[in-house]
């Protein structure tokens, strides 16, 4: 097993450009099936949901050819298959669920393994199942396995009883192909969400109105080729944003869309952390002392509950006492005994923890249970006293491209510690 060994006391200070989104790649890479056409991929993210989700893409039996590090070509003409890979390769992706919808919507049957994902509390399907009975889909859950069939989808009114990214999606995916018109209600406005919708469109869905409340899909049975680029990632550049502000450094991120992170830096101003933003830059500098706020997660354009976990490592140096309140997974404080056994001092209770700041978190051995939880904890690091070693760092690699090189570039160089000794993987960005 390998671990991170992250050196102490650290400021990230420095430029660097931010990846695409891995939430809008993923489900790209999923709904390009519908179109059993050819598609073209830009500004894709090299982490290893992508490449676990062009693996099931080739097992399906479609041809997956790579044009430099982020762009791929796919053509799913010869996808036969309409039932997903086996368990084994799904089960660490919760976007694997998008074959639900993806597969509905091209062949009118679907069999895909309930999805996995990370262990963030209860993570119920219940809005998709509504979703696709309401378009005509019978379902069935058994075995492990999500079984949808419908002869013929039909447009329908869906409420969604819950502001579900996932739901959302699916559900549009599916809403593709069916006959007539399908209004979705309540659905999710995150730009991962209008970035599908752009490229569903681009293939020639007929989709309006994402981004806001109600999403409005009209059923066409003709798609063609595509291309399409990946929006920027916000939850990758508002980790660096929080670690800058977290470590005392300054930094200025390229290639982001800042009105993306509108909730994030009006906390981090708040909290007294200089913030600025131009057409595609934001620059960030944390060496102002840090001031206590209280945090509420919500659906977007509400503060993203990807970045709760970093933006507690913030608040424990803050001189103050900070409320985070997590609405959206009630499974999401992983990361809370780790920072304590770093010295943090935060208190549970149920869906709130209560931040005591001020004091300087100390190096220490610690596990990283998911991926911003595994983000959180590397920054953590970078502003303890003395070394912290952790592990669990491939939960991490699932969605940071070239963590190291731009960890580097903004003046930091980890080592690695092997238990085995067997040369390992550095992690995928950095081959
Ligand atoms: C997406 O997960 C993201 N994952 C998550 O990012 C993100 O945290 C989440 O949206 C919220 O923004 C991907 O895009 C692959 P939801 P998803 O359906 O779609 C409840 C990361 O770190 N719910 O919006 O699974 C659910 O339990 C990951 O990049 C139902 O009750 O999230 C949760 O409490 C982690 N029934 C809430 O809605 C349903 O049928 C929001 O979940 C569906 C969801």
């Amino acid at each position: 097993m390998t671990k991170l060994v992250i050196p102490g006391k650290q400021s990230l200070r420095g430029n660097i450009k931010i990846s695409g989104s891995k939430n809008a790649a993923v489900a790209v890479l999923a709904a390009s099936l519908i179109s059993g056409k050819k598609v073209c991929v830009d500004n894709l993210p090299d982490i290893t949901d992508v490449r676990t989700l062009l693996e099931i893409l080739q097992y399906m039996g479609a041809t997956v050819r790579r044009r430099g590090r982020n762009t791929v070509e796919i053509c799913t003409a010869n996808v036969k298959k309409t039932h997903a890979p086996p368990y084994e390769l799904v089960k660490k992706l919760r976007a694997s669920s998008y074959f639900m919808g993806s597969l509905l919507a091209r062949y009118g049957k679907a069999e895909v393994p309930v999805p996995g994902g990370c262990e963030l509390g209860p993570r119920p399907i219940d809005q998709h199942i509504k979703g696709f009975t309401a378009l005509g889909a019978e379902t069935e859950v058994e075995h492990g396995l999500v079984k949808l069939y419908a002869s013929n989808l039909q447009g329908a009114h869906i409420y969604m009883d819950v502001i579900s990214v996932g739901a959302t999606i699916n559900l549009m995916l599916a809403a593709c192909t069916a006959e007539g018109r399908t209004v979705l209600e309540n659905v999710a406005k995150e730009p991962e969400v209008v970035d599908v919708a752009n490229f569903l469109n681009a293939m020639g869905a007929s989709i309006r109105g994402a981004g806001t409340d109600i999403i409005r899909v009209d059923g066409v049975d003709r798609f063609h080729n595509a291309t399409h680029s990946i929006i920027p990632d916000r939850i990758e550049a508002g980790t660096f944003l929080l670690g800058a502000a977290a470590t005392g450094g300054e930094v200025c991120l390229r290639e982001v869309i800042p009105q993306h992170l509108d909730a994030a830096m009006a906390k981090l101003k708040e909290a007294g952390v200089e913030v600025c933003d131009s057409e595609d830059t934001i620059w960030v500098n944390g060496n102002a002392e840090t001031l206590p706020v209280d945090i509420k997660t919500f659906p977007y354009p509400g503060f993203p509950t990807d970045l709760q976990p970093m933006i507690m490592v913030l608040l424990t140096r803050a001189h103050g006492t900070s409320v985070i309140t997590e609405n959206i997974f009630e499974g999401r404080f992983n990361h809370v005994d780790e920072l304590k056994r770093m010295g943090a001092n935060i208190k549970v209770e149920g869906r709130t923890a209560v931040i005591d700041g001020g004091s300087t978190l100390s190096g220490a051995p610690v596990n990283a249970t998911d991926l911003r939880a595994g983000a959180a904890l590397l920054l953590a690091g970078l502003t303890a006293e003395g070394e912290t070693v952790l592990s669990g760092v491939e939960h991490v690699y699932r969605g940071y491209e070239y963590l190291e090189e731009k960890i580097s570039q903004l003046g930091i160089s980890f080592k690695w510690h092997r238990e085995n000794g067997k040369k390992q993987i550095k992690g995928l960005g950095n081959q």
